[in-house]
């Protein structure tokens, strides 16, 4: 298993994000919070400024999309030329069809639950998605406690995952640190986030701490 750290420039300083930017060069992918004040009670950024992002950031944009237009918004996103979209099943209508609408913009596609929300549905349509993220937080803020009570729902992702030989990747969003890594690795995540924890220090340093802890982690699973 390949682990990949997608630092969220949530946490950075938006006066300056493409010296932010540079600053996390070590890492696999930029978490990019798109926030729309209405799907979750947060104002961030929208797709002008993406497509800045695109042209200058020095790794792939993870663009995960908190906004209650899905259906019509996620495929604009992935026409940027971005890496990966992720949109909250909770906010579409027609989530396969979506990512597919993603995919053939170029985009590889995602699927995003909050804490609360069954996968299942998700994990029906398991070759529609090429991520699922998996909220540990409840979106909208960074720097919340990570909820261990999503591990269940995750190591149910990864059984699903591994059985369909489907490569799906397995991202966790919120609380991720040094000390929640293991658990979120164990339970079959891939794909970590981390806002406060990289931008909340030397982000390089912060980057290769994180990634000794899941590989660490990895090794004992
Ligand atoms: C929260 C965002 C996260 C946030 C995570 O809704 O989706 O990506 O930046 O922040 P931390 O890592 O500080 O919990
Ligand atoms: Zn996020």
């Amino acid at each position: 298993m390949t682990i990949r750290i997608s630092p969220s420039i949530l946490s950075a300083d938006f006066a300056n994000l493409e010296r932010e930017l540079g600053r996390i060069a070590t890492a696999d992918l930029v978490h990019v919070d798109v926030m729309d004040n209405h799907f979750v009670p947060n104002l961030t950024l929208g797709l002008p400024i993406v497509e800045r992002l695109q042209q200058v950031s020095p790794v792939p944009l993870d663009v995960h999309l908190m906004i209650t237009d899905a259906d019509t918004e996620a495929p604009k996103y992935a026409e940027l030329g971005v890496s990966s979209v992720t949109f909250h099943l909770e906010a579409a209508t027609d989530p396969v069809a979506t990512a597919a609408a993603i995919r053939s913009n170029g985009a590889r596609a995602a699927v995003a639950v909050k804490p609360g929300t069954p996968i299942t549905p998700v994990l029906a349509h398991l070759d529609a998605y090429d991520m699922i993220l998996l909220m540990t937080v409840e979106p909208g803020f960074g720097g919340q406690s990570f909820m261990p009570e999503v591990m269940p729902k995750l190591a149910d992702a990864r059984a699903a995952v591994d059985a369909s030989g489907l490569d799906v990747w397995l991202e966790v969003d919120g609380g991720i640190a040094v000390d929640t890594v293991p658990q979120a690795v164990r339970s079959g995540a891939d794909t970590l986030v981390a806002g406060s924890a990289v931008y909340g220090g030397d982000p390089e340093s912060r980057i290769r701490d994180l990634r000794d802890a899941a590989q660490r982690a990895l090794a004992g699973r």
